[in-house]
């Protein structure tokens, strides 16, 4: 058994980045791109009448939304678990990744703030950067005193927060808010806004705290909540003392719903100014990065086959492409594939660290693209895979038509940062559009 591992480590050693083809049976894996949540980390704000306030929150670098040890940690452990599954599995199928750093495989993309960066950099800490993974002094990392031994720092990309319309749902984009305005407006909404149920926990935590929230800063409460009883379980009871389990609970319920009205999930199609608004609020939301996903396998898919030979040269060595990023993303890409009740349990948002895996495999017997989904829930937990819960899936592996087909759907009209400022629905432009070729054809009559 050990010499087994040694052959093999030595093998993997002399091979360096000539990894051999993975398979299982007729499967090759290509490409994997996984979708992370950050891990635990202080509130990002509160309300007003929380003792607990910024100055409460001492690590990651102090002060709202930080990354704690713990969360540091849990990345950490992800990336040793990663390791496990892409690197060095027992079970072949899977030693898909080089054992040490070789940067033409791995692209790490972050969002832009301190918490998903550092996610991203204890994550590689663990993938890549242990003493004993092979890891070379004066190749890998210096050989000096005081670096520590093993550690090789991995590139962490970001781009700009507010534009980032991929990986931050909070980005900068008239058009979601528009959406969501239209969407408080349906019946289903109201209704529910407006049922016993929700009002009397909205309206008891104002009166209790004296504040009002719009539905999505509704968040605000819960997440506060949440992570006080982590660091503050005793004296929270103590200084909130209205605070019981029982109504943070109700809390939660409240917000989880929100959270699904924000992600265009309705019991009954909301049409409004002739659009599904339900459709078009997860276009806004999840269609720039489910796109940008399938659009890279795609061009890994070409550049392998010969389909499209342009532009190969950065794909062909890609494996490996990270979205370090927050919990509505991840939910994104749950929401996009209609996993998200199974995915979620018991929060109605993906935990600390959870992540979601979409595995690019080929099969060489029909030569045909398929994926594979695997989602770690949290902290702690193994992979899972999903596939089959996707609607036109069956079993491990599916066919990446069905992954191409949802990106389509959810493609934006438009490139989204030009898409993010449209504000009026297609209809209302088609029909501008009807009556000026209208127009446009009658003056033509009328001037010949
Ligand atoms: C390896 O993993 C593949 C894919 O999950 C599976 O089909 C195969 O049975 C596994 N092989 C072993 C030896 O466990
Ligand atoms: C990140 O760190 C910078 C500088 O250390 C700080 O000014 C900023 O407030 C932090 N931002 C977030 C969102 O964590
Ligand atoms: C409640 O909040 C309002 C607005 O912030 C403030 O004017 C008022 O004094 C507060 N009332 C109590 C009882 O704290
Ligand atoms: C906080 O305390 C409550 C009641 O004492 C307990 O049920 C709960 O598990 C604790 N939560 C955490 C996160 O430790
Ligand atoms: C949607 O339907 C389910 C099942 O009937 C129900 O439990 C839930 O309350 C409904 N949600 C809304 C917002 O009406
Ligand atoms: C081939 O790939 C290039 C670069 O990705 C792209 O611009 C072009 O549209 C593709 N051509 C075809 C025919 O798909
Ligand atoms: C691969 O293709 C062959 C031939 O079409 C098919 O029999 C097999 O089921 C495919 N494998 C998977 C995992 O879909």
């Amino acid at each position: 058994m050990f010499r087994v591992f040694f052959i093999s480590f030595f093998l993997s050693l002399v091979n360096g980045s000539d990894i051999p083809t993975v398979k299982d049976g007729a499967m090759e894996l290509k490409m994997i791109h996984i979708v992370w949540r950050h891990g635990d980390r202080s509130p990002t704000t509160t309300f007003k009448a929380d003792p607990f306030q910024e100055d409460a929150w001492k690590f990651g670098g102090g002060g709202w939304g930080q990354l704690s040890p713990l969360g540091m940690y849990q990345h950490l452990n992800l990336g040793k678990k990663l390791r496990n599954r892409y690197v060095n599995a027992v079970n072949s199928t899977y030693r898909f990744l080089p054992a040490v750093y070789d940067q033409k495989t791995i692209y790490v993309r972050s969002t832009g703030i301190n918490r998903t960066l550092i996610s991203a950099t204890s994550n590689m800490l663990g993938m890549y950067g242990q003493n004993g993974y092979g890891n070379t002094a004066g190749t890998d990392f210096p050989d000096a005193l005081g670096w520590p031994p093993g550690f090789v720092p991995i590139p962490i990309h970001t781009v700009d927060y507010d534009s980032d319309h991929i990986g931050n749902m909070d980005s900068v984009c008239p058009r979601r808010e528009w959406l969501w305005n239209l969407a408080q407006q349906s019946d289903e909404m109201k209704e529910w806004r407006n049922s016993e149920a929700v009002s009397s926990v909205i309206d008891k935590l104002t009166s209790l705290v004296n504040e009002t929230w719009s539905l999505e800063d509704f968040w605000i409460v819960p997440d506060a909540l949440f992570i006080e009883q982590i660091y503050y379980n005793d004296t929270l009871r103590k200084k909130n003392a209205w605070y019981s389990d029982d109504f943070y609970n109700q809390i939660v319920a409240v917000n989880d719903q929100i959270y699904m009205f924000q992600y265009g999930i309705f019991n009954k199609t909301v049409t409004m100014q002739n659009m599904n608004i339900g459709l078009e609020l997860l276009k806004v939301r999840s269609g720039p990065l489910m796109n940008d996903m399938v659009d890279r396998i795609k061009k890994k898919s070409d550049c392998t086959y010969g389909t499209n030979l342009t532009d190969c040269n950065w794909i062909n060595g890609l494996k490996y492409f990270v979205y370090s990023a927050h919990d509505e993303t991840v939910y994104a890409v749950l929401v996009a594939l209609g996993i998200e009740r199974f995915a979620i349990i018991p929060h109605g948002y993906p935990l600390y660290s959870a992540a979601v895996s979409v595995e690019y495999w080929r099969n060489t017997t029909d030569n045909a693209d398929y994926f594979k989904l695997v989602y770690h829930k949290q902290s702690g937990d193994d992979f899972t895979v999903m596939t089959s819960e996707i609607e036109g899936c069956v079993g491990e592996y599916c066919s990446m038509n069905v992954l191409e087909q949802i990106a389509k759907k959810l493609k934006p009209d438009q490139p989204i940062d030009q898409w993010c400022l449209v504000t009026e629905s297609s209809s209302s432009i088609s029909i501008s559009i009807s009556i000026l070729i209208f127009f446009a054809t009658f003056f033509n009559h009328f001037l010949l």
